[in-house]
């Protein structure tokens, strides 16, 4: 029976473009994760959107002098721009600035407030006088209380590294005008953590055997050396949903409280524009329904602790808010496998230093399957990883062009030249032929298990080792020659060596999706591996909105060994991959830290 996976992605804050370190925390690893299980002809949600809210939104409209909605629509436009460009096949890539997203999240809110899970608290904010509002901590500069640097954010200190208490800071200015803040009283909702404790102490504990160790360690060490405590969910801003109570007016809900929850209401959106709205039960509210949270590893707190507490807290009160009805509880994450950083020639990739190489940029010079394949197998999984240009060039010409590009248009090409441009007749196979046909097919159970596990890196490898084992099949059979000879023996090998290739285009394809719906037609399979994307514009009272879309259609991909005939009409091949020159990494450092190009 097939499966219902939700593959739940990180929201980007649609404030700054998408660089790599982005792509291969979170973006990517979900992408080939929801392809390798499309194949398996298991039920795929893969849902994510821009995170439009919140600070890091209104801190750059305020730097440009334009409206945090406009800032918020020209970055979302480029994520789509760049999902549809690098193959990231999101079911629903929206955003949390929709009437949908804004109505769930208030139900969720009503619900823990029902349940008891909320209460308010005065505290102390910066408030000016002259700007006439309270002044979020990133709008607030000042003396740091810890190592007397000047110029001290409200949030954190450059020089120190320190986080700091905004209230403590010397000197205090606030940074649109300069003018000296005053700390005021202003009531907040909080949600209560301390109480959610026990359960949220419970799912972790469930969930220990499985995910991976830093995940798990760090938010259960974390509860255990602080303990939770009520954290804030309200604050004094105007950009961001209303909070649904009377009186509340003037104050939104903090962003991460409404960002998580841009999980489920994507899944409810999909739902209403597929046309069954009640679809989203079968990832939401169905037990056995499985789901994965692919974040970068400084968003764990928000995935492990507190959507987990939210989800723990509206138990089946959900239902009754948002659909009127009685209904059953939401489902917690099953897993969370978050991604460490990547560097950038051994240093922290800077958007203000302009440190690091984005997406869109990137694909102006290269191909999206390169990227995808440099990513995945130098993916953060269990430790910090670096993107070095030398090792770009390296491992895209010594193994993606020489193991795996070589070997399918080689023999591609030796068929379709040798045999009419089709498939040929094999003899009956020999002891090294049956040999290489069974140590590929095993790679569906090899890498399958290994994707499954959410160890895209192994796995990858895995793909590789086995390319790798048909290169050392073909050395040994050297068809090239034998063909001179023994014509036939030679149509036997490259019968075999197009049936692996063939296999081996599906278990690269949730890596190298282009690369292999290119072989795939040569094979001369008319029906695409995957579907595809295409954008909408949408229209709320919130104004228009254009969504990223995935269409199942016709697609044909399955994980499973190759059958293909022989006689079967090829296509004339096409190289997959181009070799790159070693000058170029030379080129590329020299892009880094060039602040012209930056914004
Ligand atoms: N916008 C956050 C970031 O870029 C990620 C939010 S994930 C979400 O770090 F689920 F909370 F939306
Ligand atoms: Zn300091």
């Amino acid at each position: 029976m097939a499966d219902h996976i939700l593959v739940a992605v990180a929201w980007p804050y649609s404030n700054a473009d998408i660089h790599v370190g982005n792509l291969t925390g979170s973006y990517l690893p979900a992408d080939i994760f929801a392809r390798y299980h499309r194949l398996k002809g298991n039920n795929v949600l893969m849902v994510s959107g821009s995170d439009a809210h919140g600070t890091p939104i209104t801190v750059k409209a305020d730097a440009e002098g334009v409206p945090a909605e406009q800032v918020y629509q020209r970055y979302h436009a480029r994520f789509i721009e760049l999902f549809q460009k690098l193959g990231l096949n999101y079911d629903l890539f929206t955003s949390t600035h929709t009437e949908n997203h804004a109505k769930v999240s208030q139900a969720i809110f009503l619900a823990l407030k029902e349940n008891g899970y909320l209460y308010t608290e005065e505290q102390k904010q910066w408030y000016s006088e002259s700007l006439k509002k309270f002044l979020p901590d990133r709008y607030i500069e000042g003396t740091c209380y810890i190592c007397g640097y000047d110029n001290a954010r409200g949030d954190q200190c450059d020089n120190c590294g320190n986080v700091l208490d905004s209230s403590q800071l010397i000197n205090p200015r606030a940074k649109a005008d300069g003018s000296t803040p005053e700390l005021r009283a202003t009531t907040h909702y909080f949600i209560d953590l301390g109480k959610l404790e026990p359960q949220v102490v419970k799912f972790l504990e469930s969930r220990k055997s499985y995910w991976r160790p830093n995940v798990v360690t760090r938010s259960l060490g974390w509860i255990r050396t602080q303990g939770l405590r009520g954290r804030p969910i309200t604050r004094d801003l105007d950009w961001g949903i209303p909070v649904p109570v009377e009186g509340w007016e003037d104050k939104r809900l903090y962003v991460w409280f409404e960002a998580v929850i841009g999980y489920l209401s994507a899944a409810i959106e999909w739902a209403g524009i597929s046309g069954d709205k009640e679809a989203w039960h079968s990832w939401w509210t169905e037990a056995s329904a499985r789901s994965y949270y692919f974040i970068g590893k400084d968003n764990i707190d928000f995935h492990a602790i507190l959507w987990p507490a939210e989800l723990a807290g509206i138990g089946e009160t959900f239902a009754n808010i948002f659909e009127g009805k009685s209904g059953k509880s939401l489902n917690l994450p099953y897993d969370v496998p978050a991604n460490e950083f990547l560097n950038m020639e051994d240093r922290k990739i800077s958007g203000s230093r302009n440190w690091g190489v984005w997406g869109l940029d990137f694909l102006e010079r290269y191909d999206p399957d390169p990227l995808r394949y440099y990513l995945t197998v130098n993916m953060p999984e269990t430790s910090d990883a670096n993107w070095d240009w030398d090792d770009f060039v390296r491992r895209n010409n010594n193994e993606l062009v020489a193991t795996w590009g070589n070997l399918a248009n080689r023999v591609l090409s030796f068929a379709y030249r040798n045999w009419d441009g089709k498939v040929p007749w094999p003899g009956e196979l020999r002891v090294a032929d049956e040999t290489l046909i069974k140590t590929v097919d095993a790679g569906f159970d090899s890498v399958g298990k290994l994707l499954e596990g959410v160890k895209l890196r192994a796995a990858l490898g895995e793909a590789i080792r086995l390319a790798g084992e048909v290169n050392k099949y073909l050395d040994e059979q050297a068809p090239w020659s034998a063909i001179k000879t023994d014509k036939a023996g030679a149509a036997t090998t490259i019968f075999v060596a197009l049936n692996a290739i063939d296999s081996l285009k599906i278990l690269f394809a949730p890596v190298l999706p282009h690369t292999s719906q290119l072989l795939h037609e040569t094979f001369g399979y008319s029906e695409p591996l995957f579907g595809e994307q295409y954008t909408e514009t949408k229209k709320d009272n919130l104004g228009a909105h254009t969504v990223l879309r995935y269409r199942t259609g016709a697609a044909t991909g399955s994980w499973a060994p190759s059958n293909l005939q022989a006689r079967t009409k090829l296509q004339e091949p096409k190289p997959l991959y181009r070799k790159l020159e070693p000058e170029i990494a030379e080129e590329e450092r020299k892009r880094l830290g060039n602040l012209r190009e930056a914004e």
